[in-house]
Formats: C-alpha cells, sequence, structure tokens
C-alpha cells in the first residue's frame, strides 16, 4: 500500500516500464489516455459541439464541460486499458499554454487523483507534447529535427534537439494560422471550426481568376504574421459583393482553393528557409492544421523537390488536442526525473521554453 505523498517520486513498481495515465484539458476536447513503457495503450478525446452555436470557443462552457467529462473519461479510459488506479506510476496533466479555467478542471483533478494514489505527478507542457506527438507511431524522426506547429492558437517553427530541448527559430506575431484559416472561413459563411470545411471546399476547386487575390506578407527572419490576410479578405468580399451580391456563394470554392494556397504557401516559405540555413532535412507538422489536404501536399512537393529527407505527419487523432501526446511527452518526463510537486498550477501563457 503507498502512502499518500503529494510530492511522491517513481518507485518503478511495473518492471515493464511506467505506465502513466495522462489527461488533457486545455482548449475545448477533454482527453484521457494510457500509456505503458512509452507505448499507448488507449486515447479517449470528449469534444466540446457546444462552441458550434457561437461561432467559438466560450471559455466558460469550456471549463464546465471538462467538469462534466473529465472523471467519466478517465474511468472509461483506464477499463479499457484494462488499468486499475493502483497499477498507475503517475498521473500526468497539461498544465499550459492554454485557457485557465480549463487547465484548472485537469489540473486539480490530476493533482488529488495522484495525491490520493499517493503517486507522482507529472505537468506537461502542451506545445512540446504537440511535437513529441510524432513519437506515439512510427515513423519517429531522428534528433535534430525540425518542427512547424500549426494550431489554432499557435503557429510556431522549432528545432527540436531532444524530448526536452525545443529552440524557437520563429513564431507568429499575431493570428494562428488556424484562427486565419477559421477567420477566413466565417468570412465566407462556413460554419465553425471553419478550417475543415475550407479544406474540403478548396479540394473540389482552383483558384483560378482569385489566384493572385491575397498574400500572406513574410515577416523578416522566421517570424509569421496571418493577421493581414484577414483584412484583404473581408476588403475584397466587401468590393465584390457591392459589384454581386451573390459573388460569394457563385465562387466559394474557387475562394477557398486561393485562401488556402495562401496560407500553405507563406507556411512552406519558411519552411524551406529553415532547411536551407539549418542543414536539417527531417521536417515534423503538427498542431490542427497538420489536417490540412493542402499543406500535407505541399511539404511532399517540396521534399521531393528540394531532397528533404523526409517528412513527418502524425496520424490526425494526435494533430488535434489529444491526450495521447500529453502521455508520450509524460514517459519521456517520467524517465528524466522531471515529476512535478503538489504545488503544480496551471501557466496560461507558459512557454515551450518553460
Ligand atoms: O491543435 P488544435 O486541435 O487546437 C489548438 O490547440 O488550437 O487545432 C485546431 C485548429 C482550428 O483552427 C481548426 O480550424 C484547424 O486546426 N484545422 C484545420 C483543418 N483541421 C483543423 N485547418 C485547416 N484545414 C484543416 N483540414
Ligand atoms: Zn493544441
Amino acid at each position: 500500500m503507498r502512502t499518500l505523498k503529494s510530492d511522491a517520486r517513481p518507485t518503478t513498481e511495473n518492471p515493464d516500464g511506467p505506465v502513466i495515465l495522462a489527461l488533457e484539458s486545455s482548449c475545448d476536447d477533454t482527453g484521457a489516455a494510457v500509456i505503458r513503457a512509452g507505448r499507448l495503450l488507449v486515447n479517449r478525446t470528449a469534444g466540446q459541439e457546444i462552441h458550434a452555436r457561437y461561432g467559438g470557443v466560450v471559455p466558460e462552457l469550456a471549463s464546465r464541460a471538462h467538469e462534466q467529462h473529465l472523471v467519466p473519461l478517465v474511468l472509461a479510459t483506464l477499463a479499457e486499458a484494462k488499468v486499475a488506479p493502483h497499477d498507475l506510476d503517475a498521473v500526468a496533466v497539461t498544465r499550459g499554454p492554454g485557457l485557465l479555467g480549463s487547465l484548472l478542471v485537469g489540473t486539480s483533478f490530476a493533482k488529488a487523483f495522484a495525491a490520493g494514489l499517493g503517486i507522482p505527478l507529472i505537468g506537461v507542457n502542451h506545445m512540446r507534447a504537440h511535437v513529441l506527438a510524432h513519437f506515439i507511431e512510427e515513423p519517429r524522426p531522428p534528433f535534430p529535427f525540425l518542427c512547424l506547429t500549426v494550431s489554432g492558437g499557435h503557429t510556431q517553427l522549432l528545432v527540436v534537439r531532444s524530448p526536452t530541448n525545443f529552440e524557437v527559430m520563429g513564431q507568429t506575431m499575431d493570428d494562428a494560422v488556424g484562427e486565419a484559416f477559421d477567420k477566413a472561413a466565417k468570412l465566407l459563411g462556413l460554419p465553425y471550426p471553419g478550417g475543415p470545411a475550407l479544406d474540403k471546399l478548396a479540394q473540389t476547386a482552383q483558384p483560378g481568376p482569385f489566384a493572385t487575390a491575397f498574400r500572406v506578407n513574410d515577416q523578416p527572419g522566421f517570424e509569421f504574421s496571418f493577421s493581414g490576410i484577414k483584412t484583404q479578405i473581408l476588403y475584397f468580399l466587401r468590393d465584390q459583393n457591392r459589384l454581386n451580391p451573390a459573388f460569394v456563394d457563385e465562387n466559394r470554392p474557387a475562394l477557398c482553393a486561393a485562401i488556402q494556397d495562401a496560407l500553405v504557401g507563406a507556411l512552406i516559405r519558411k519552411l524551406r528557409r529553415a532547411v536551407r540555413e539549418t542543414g536539417i532535412r527531417h521536417v515534423a507538422i503538427a498542431g490542427g492544421v497538420a489536417a490540412n489536404s493542402g499543406l500535407r501536399a505541399a511539404l511532399h512537393a517540396t521534399a521531393a523537390q528540394d531532397e528533404w529527407a523526409h517528412v513527418y505527419i502524425p496520424a490526425f487523432e494526435y494533430c488535434t488536442d489529444n491526450a495521447a501526446m500529453v502521455a508520450m511527452t509524460a514517459h519521456f518526463q517520467y524517465e528524466a526525473g522531471d515529476f512535478a510537486d503538489g504545488f503544480l498550477t496551471p501557466d496560461p501563457r507558459l512557454s515551450i521554453a518553460d
């Protein structure tokens, strides 16, 4: 029987390797996963439909939904993994970045659960977890590799030197690229979340006459800026609508294709330069926008043209927010002896370097 300790340290009870329960609640997806000796056993995600009717994530509603989903999700995940609470060696939880109320639900539960079982707690950085999602399945990138994390909240270009060494080459100075996809989709009258809807329509058309209508202006170095294209789209549509009120309805797929090309083009230009300047030819993408068909196609085409060694794109369920990536990161931290104490607190602005 283990004793009740808030700063418990590992007891290596599982000879095969640690069994870790991981939780994710940084935004609007509640996730629970179990990993044994670095091999994922179960990954479950409970999404939150409620935000669709507001056209964006409502933080207050997100934390309430996490609070409702978390306990049933944890119990179902443990049952599916055939792991009893007393089989666990550690509990891991996302501690930031993210929405404070959402993070608090996960961290409060994790602290209480770990303390109750007398096992250690691992605090996980959500941005590191997106990157380390690449280690859940083969092929796993060799270190160092370049990773472009593209999500609704982040656009970050990194050199990943080890599971604990992340060097930021550049990031967005304003909107994230996922946010740009979502805002463009909204202007085109597509339902939330707009990124996947815009992608779907873009696949049915060519940009045609709109091929040069939108452009993301390149920032110096490896920084990104995606706020300008939103204004370009807004003014372009306003001017066209004055001439023809049915303009968007008549041209939606081609507009989607043109906007997608502009956003993807900006990402690819920076990636190509990063490969040239660093000489690192193993290139990974992570985050929800990694699901984008245009980005995937452009990556493969660029890899062939520029003779990159390999392109790594995680399975879709490990691109969007999920607990499997938290579990994978926690495994590395467990091996490195990186444990939190009972005072772990969420940090909504946690940087990948922290
Ligand atoms: O990683 P994620 O699930 O959550 C954050 O941490 O932000 O990313 C969600 C973002 C949203 O902006 C969504 O519209 C975008 O990823 N997204 C896409 C696609 N699938 C998801 N954007 C463009 N094309 C897609 N196929
Ligand atoms: Zn995320």
